[in-house]
């Protein structure tokens, strides 16, 4: 399949679009060609070092979503208005994925319009540096997604607990279980091969795109967790 990767020049696009490869034609998009094209000749570098042949192309976000059967939003989640605006005209049968976590650092707080919890302690005390969740108005950013989507495009939210490093790391083995959620079967069980085509990754069933925001608020856990324990590149595994 062709896969496009917006963003991809980024921490955890990079990682999808290396794992991807083996088996798909990847395209990696940005907001400017030069650094696009730039990203895709580091990581054809990465794959000729790991004995592969597979060859990542560089564009612009809008033309690489235009040419893919499958488009992966690995943005942050407050680019994604201009993203969606600026690939809505392209969109046709093409099947949106997003990995995007809304998450603050430090303050804890529904997005986007009330303020941060009080804490009434100095951020010694609190033992500052730490992530949360905050949840967009629709409740997670899968909902907010379909919202900006054109009606009828087909859209999963999977993949949010993967750590970037992890993911990049051709000879890690990523013991990870992925939450796949959304409102169709097909474009589902779509993912769930892109998912079971990167060696041991396991996609679960998670349920309709309303149960996003309980997979997606498990990523600032886990980084909360992996940094305040000292433990490196953690994710999900359900035993
Ligand atoms: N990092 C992780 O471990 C991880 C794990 C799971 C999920 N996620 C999710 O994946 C998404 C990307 O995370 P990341 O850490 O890879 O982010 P990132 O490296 O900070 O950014 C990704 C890309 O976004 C593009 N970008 C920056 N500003 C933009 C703007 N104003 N408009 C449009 N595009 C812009 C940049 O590409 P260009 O400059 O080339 O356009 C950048 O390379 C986030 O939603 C995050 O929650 C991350």
């Amino acid at each position: 399949m062709k896969i496009a990767i917006l963003g991809g020049t980024g921490h955890i696009g990079k990682g999808f679009a290396l794992r991807l490869s083996y088996k798909h034609e990847v395209t990696i998009g940005s907001r400017n060609i030069e650094k696009a094209k730039a990203s895709a000749a580091e990581y054809n570098e990465i794959l000729e070092k790991h004995g592969s042949n597979d060859r990542i192309e560089g564009t612009d976000n809008k033309t690489a979503a235009q040419n893919a059967d499958i488009v992966f939003l690995t943005i942050r989640y407050e680019n994604i208005p201009s993203v969606i605006d600026l690939i809505t005209p392209v969109l046709d049968k093409q099947i949106i994925v997003s990995v995007v976590v809304p998450m603050a650092r430090d303050r804890c707080y529904i997005h986007p319009d009330s303020s941060p919890l009080k804490i009434d302690v100095s951020k010694e005390e609190y033992n500052a540096n730490y992530f949360c969740y905050t949840t967009p108005k629709a409740g997670s950013a899968a909902q907010e997604i379909a919202m900006l989507l054109p009606e009828g495009i087909e859209f999963v939210s999977a993949f949010h607990n993967v750590p970037a490093h992890t993911l990049a790391d051709l000879d890690a083995e990523l013991d990870y279980d992925i939450g796949v959620c959304g409102n169709s079967t097909y474009s589902k069980n779509i993912v769930f091969e892109l998912a079971r085509d990167i060696p041991y990754l396991r996609p679960l069933d998670v349920g309709p795109l309303e149960t996003s925001a309980m997979v997606e608020a498990l990523t600032p856990l886990v980084i909360n967790i992996a940094s305040r324990n000292k433990l490196k590149d953690i994710g999900i595994k359900f035993v």
